[in-house]
């Protein structure tokens, strides 16, 4: 008897913006670059463990709803199999995160209904917008919890966004691009590279921040 590939397989999309699209760290069967409209990504969620500490928070993205704005990303296609392991691991690790709904479109215009991690203000660790771009930068240049450095989460997550999309469909937003920016131009301007940052304690940042004449955080 011939075997046939059922047409289309049963599984539950999960679109992922921020740290998933490089490091999903579950099984999946299908793999989307895709696109959320009507949202913006902004660094404006605390990090007390992966990109932080409760004392020196990290910041990592969420989303947030906002008129005309788009946020690239990819969707993950889980099988039912592998699901119920897929939310456990996925609960524990995006904390502070909701799961909402949405619909996201492939490079293709393929429209698909997807799982989405959403960190809203309730949460014990929201952080939420800066009086301005460069304070949310100082914040991430300071920051460093068990899965590294949030310098190295906002790097890794615009080199995979500018990897995953294409150059002409725009991967990084303004805010993003922006932030890159400000982050890339004080480590430059310290003489710092993410790497050398991984071990400079803090009062070497800070020191660096005085030669700068750079205000203290409000
Ligand atoms: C996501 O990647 O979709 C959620 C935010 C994160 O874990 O960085």
């Amino acid at each position: 008897m011939e075997l046939v590939e059922p047409k289309s397989r049963p599984g539950t999309w999960i679109f992922g913006y921020g740290s998933l699209i490089w490091r999903p760290d579950f099984e999946y069967d299908r793999k989307e670059t895709a696109l959320l409209r009507g949202y913006g990504r902004y660094f404006w969620q605390g990090s007390w463990s992966s990109r932080g500490t409760k004392e020196q928070p990290g910041r990592v993205a969420t989303i947030t709803e906002e008129e005309d704005a788009e946020v690239w990303g990819v969707a993950f296609r889980v099988s039912r199999k592998a699901m119920e392991k897929t939310k456990t691991r996925l609960a524990k690790r995006e904390t502070g995160y909701d799961l909402m709904r949405c619909d996201v479109s492939t490079l293709s215009g393929e429209v698909i209904c997807a799982e989405v991690y959403i960190a809203r203000q309730r949460n014990e660790q929201y952080m939420g917008p800066t009086r301005t771009l460069q304070h949310t930068a100082n914040d991430i240049l300071q920051a460093r919890g068990k899965s590294g450095s949030c310098v190295d989460y906002l790097i890794g997550l615009v080199t995979a966004l500018r990897h995953h999309v294409p150059a002409n469909r725009n991967p990084c937003d303004g805010h993003l691009v922006q932030l890159e920016g400000a982050v890339r131009w004080r480590l430059d301007t310290l003489a710092l590279h993410s790497d050398r940052l991984l071990t400079t304690s803090q009062v070497d940042v800070q020191k660096g921040k005085q030669e700068l004449g750079v205000e203290a955080e409000d």
